[in-house]
């Protein structure tokens, strides 16, 4: 049976992080396209339930955005608060490190600006029965886009001990993850682990309880290290954060949003690699082929406020770097 939250509009369901430091920094590639007689394009890449791509099309009357998620159920939230502006709009179903194909089938050359708020949203964390939440008992499910790839009940059931080592201490950053994995292969020799709460169940078996009082639900990592998995989101955003540079216009920005150190690192590497001139150490004058297509705009990471960690405690491991284009080679 739904859940109560499926009946409320997104407006009400999900509060956008960072939002207005989000539009103010995406501000002025919309405006120099404006100022050069353009139609300023941004993408969404993390359409969610529309909360951002909402505050943008509300302040840009000319703007046209491309709004993008893996999961048909934000496109149907997203589209029903969206419908305002919808001769300004193209929602794509799409996986994000599809962003430069999505822009060219729908026929535009260059982007200004590129959004992504990573992670899960607040609609599939609320949603019970998509198992992404360790505090409801569902089906293991945890898949983004729930019509296609293996769940996380086929990851906890088929994967061999090592594999299932790997995950959890790389992407849950786990330090129980040996102890877990032994007792996950040991559960499921008795019978298949096929609910949150059955997986709950045995991480608890193995963490001791001081761990557990110290570091917040003993299943909290082990729960983002498959849903790491189940979504390839670490190897998407490999793929799409470079993806999403090489678009932008010369005046163009970039804008991400991380919710833990293995998203950021990513976003920085690719941020800094963009912006570190060619030009070899010791080089008298840095030529034109040398210089760095990008300035990052960011001073290390941006948080959000206690304030607004305290009206909305999503915010709270929220994490923003931008990049902007300041050159492109032909
Ligand atoms: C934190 S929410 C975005 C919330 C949104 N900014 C708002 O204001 O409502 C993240 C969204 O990104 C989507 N998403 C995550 N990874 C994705 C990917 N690789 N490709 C496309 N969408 C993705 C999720 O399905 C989710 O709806």
């Amino acid at each position: 049976m739904p859940n109560q939250d499926s009946q409320r509009p997104a407006s009400e369901r999900h509060v956008p992080v960072l939002l207005d430091r989000c539009v103010n920094l995406l501000a002025p590639g919309i405006e120099r396209a404006n100022a050069e007689g353009r139609r300023a394009i941004v993408v969404d890449c993390t359409l969610g339930m529309g909360g951002h791509s909402e505050a943008i099309l509300q302040r840009f009357e000319n703007l046209h955005l491309i709004g993008l998620d893996r999961d048909e159920q934000a496109h149907e939230l997203a589209g029903a608060r969206l419908a305002p502006f919808q001769d300004r709009i193209d929602l794509v179903h799409a996986v994000y490190d599809e962003i430069a194909d999505v822009v060219e089938d729908l026929g535009f050359p260059g982007i200004d600006g590129v959004l992504f708020d990573l992670g899960v949203s607040s609609l599939q964390l609320d949603e019970r029965e998509r198992g992404f939440a360790y505090s409801y008992d569902a089906p293991l499910d945890m898949r983004m886009d729930t019509s296609v790839g293996p769940t996380a009940e086929d990851l906890v059931n088929d994967l061999d001990r090592d594999e299932l080592l790997r995950i959890i201490r790389q992407w849950g950053e786990e330090k129980f993850a040996g102890r877990i994995s032994t007792a996950i292969v040991e559960a499921r020799a008795k019978s298949r682990i096929s609910t949150t709460a059955e997986l709950v169940e045995v991480i608890r078996s193995v963490v001791p309880a001081a761990a557990a009082r110290n570091h917040g639900h003993p299943a909290k990592r082990t729960f983002q290290a498959l849903r790491i998995a189940v979504n390839e989101e670490l190897d998407v955003l490999e793929r799409a954060i470079p993806a999403a540079m090489g678009a932008l216009n010369i005046g163009g920005r970039v804008v991400v949003m991380s919710y833990h150190s293995l998203e950021d690192k990513i976003t920085k590497r690719h941020f800094v690699q963009g912006s570190t001139s060619s030009a070899p150490p010791g080089f008298p004058v840095e030529l034109e082929e040398h210089k760095a297509e990008y300035k990052v705009l960011t001073k290390g990471t941006e948080k959000p406020s206690e304030h607004e960690i305290a009206e909305n405690s999503r915010a709270a491991s929220a994490r923003l770097r931008a990049v902007e284009r300041v050159l492109k080679r032909s």
